[in-house]
C-alpha cells in the first residue's frame, strides 16, 4: 500500500499531519511525531497577539508613562519569542526528517512579514498561514473584509520561496468564489480548511460568557468534507482538511474528496501521538477493503467533479425528512 502523498510540493511519507497545536511546540514533541508516523507536522502559531501580550506582561501593563521604554520592551519580546521559533525550526530541522511546516497567526498585512523571511532561513519547508478574520462589523461589506487575504498573501509571496498554504475560516458569503481567487492568484500553494475559532456560548446558572469546547468532536469532519469535494477539482493548490478528523474512516473521507492531506489534533490530545498508527492501519484497510494501491489513486474519486450524484455536495436542505417527519 503506497501512502506517499504530495503536498504544498513536499513528498509526505503518508498523508496524516499533525496540525498546528500545543502537540508541535517542543523538539521533542517533534521527535515523537516521527517516530510514530506522522507524514510532516504543522508547528504551533506564532501569534501576533500573543508576541503583544507578552509585550503587555514585561511592562506590567504600564505603557502609558513611558512609551519609550514600552516600544523598547515590546521590541524585546517580539525578538525572544521570535528566536524561540526559529531556534525550533534549526534543532528540528536537523533532528527529524519530515517536513516542517512553520505557522503564523496573523490579522494584518504589518511588520511580522519579516519573520516570514526568518523562518525560511531557518530552514522551513513550507509555511503556513493562518489568517484569522472575523467579520463582525456590520459597515464593512465581505469584499474589503477579504482583501486581507490577498494583502497579506501576496506580501509574504514576495518576502519568501519556499511553499505557503492559507488556512482560513468559514464565514464568507462567497466561500467558493474566495478560495478559488486565493489559488488563482499564484501566491500560495494550499489551502486549509478550515480554521476552528474559539466560539463564545453562554453559562445558564451564571449568566456569564464560557467558551465552548476547545477541542473538536468527531462529527464535524463533514465541514470540510463538503468545500473540499466542491473545490479540489477547480482550484490550483493543495487542499488540507482540519477539524473532525479523529479516525482512518474520516481522514479516508477527506482524501476521497480530493485531500492531499489531513490535520489531526483533537485526536491526538485524547489518545495520544501514537494514535497516528492506528489511523494509518485503518487507512490502509479500508484502501485495501476498495482495491486502492496509493493514496494518489484514491485521492479526489468522489469529488464534486468525479461522480455523477455531485448534487449531494450542493445541497442544503434534508428536504425529504422534512417533509415527512410530522
Ligand atoms: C490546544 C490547541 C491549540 C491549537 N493551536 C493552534 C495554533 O497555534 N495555530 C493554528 O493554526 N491552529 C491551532 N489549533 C487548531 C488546530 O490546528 C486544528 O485546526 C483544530 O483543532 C481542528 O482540528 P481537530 O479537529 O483535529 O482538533 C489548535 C487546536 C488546539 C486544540
Amino acid at each position: 500500500m503506497d501512502l506517499r502523498t504530495t503536498y504544498l510540493g513536499l513528498e509526505l511519507k503518508n498523508p496524516l499531519v499533525i496540525g498546528s497545536s500545543g502537540l508541535t511546540d517542543k523538539l521533542d514533541k517533534i521527535k515523537k511525531a516521527e517516530e510514530h508516523n506522522a507524514g510532516a507536522v504543522v508547528l504551533k502559531s506564532l501569534f501576533e497577539e500573543q508576541i503583544a501580550a507578552e509585550a503587555d506582561k514585561l511592562s506590567s501593563g504600564d505603557n502609558n508613562d513611558y512609551p519609550d521604554a514600552y516600544d523598547y520592551i515590546q521590541q524585546y519580546a517580539q525578538d525572544r519569542k521570535i528566536n524561540d521559533y526559529l531556534d525550533l525550526i534549526k534543532d528540528a530541522k536537523t533532528a527529524v526528517d519530515i517536513p516542517l511546516i512553520a505557522s503564523i497567526n496573523c490579522v494584518d498585512a504589518n511588520e511580522w512579514i519579516d519573520f516570514a523571511r526568518d523562518i525560511e532561513n531557518a530552514g522551513a519547508d513550507a509555511l503556513e498561514l493562518n489568517i484569522a478574520l472575523l467579520p463582525s462589523d456590520p459597515f464593512v461589506e465581505s469584499k474589503d473584509n477579504e482583501k486581507m487575504y490577498f494583502k497579506i498573501t501576496e506580501k509574504v509571496r514576495k518576502a519568501i520561496s519556499i511553499p505557503i498554504s492559507v488556512k482560513i475560516g468559514y464565514f464568507s458569503a462567497g466561500l467558493a468564489n474566495l478560495i478559488y481567487n486565493l489559488s488563482a492568484s499564484g501566491n500560495v500553494n494550499g489551502i486549509t480548511l478550515f480554521n476552528r475559532f474559539y466560539s463564545p456560548d453562554i453559562d445558564l446558572d451564571t449568566l456569564e460568557i464560557t467558551s465552548s469546547n476547545v477541542f473538536s468532536s468527531s462529527e464535524e469532519y463533514t465541514l470540510p468534507l463538503r468545500w473540499i469535494a466542491l473545490l479540489s477539482e477547480k482550484i490550483d493548490a493543495d487542499m488540507a482538511a482540519t477539524t473532525g478528523i479523529h479516525d482512518g474512516k474520516t481522514a479516508a473521507k477527506q482524501i476521497l474528496a480530493g485531500a492531499s492531506a489531513v490535520h489531526v489534533v483533537s485526536a491526538l490530545y485524547k489518545h495520544g501521538t501514537e494514535y497516528i498508527n492506528k489511523i494509518l492501519d485503518d487507512l490502509e484497510n479500508l484502501m485495501k477493503k476498495h482495491d486502492f494501491k496509493s493514496i494518489e489513486e484514491m485521492k479526489g474519486k468522489l469529488s464534486f467533479h468525479n461522480i455523477k450524484s455531485n448534487k449531494n455536495y450542493e445541497r442544503i436542505q434534508f428536504m425529504k425528512y422534512f417533509s415527512g417527519i410530522s
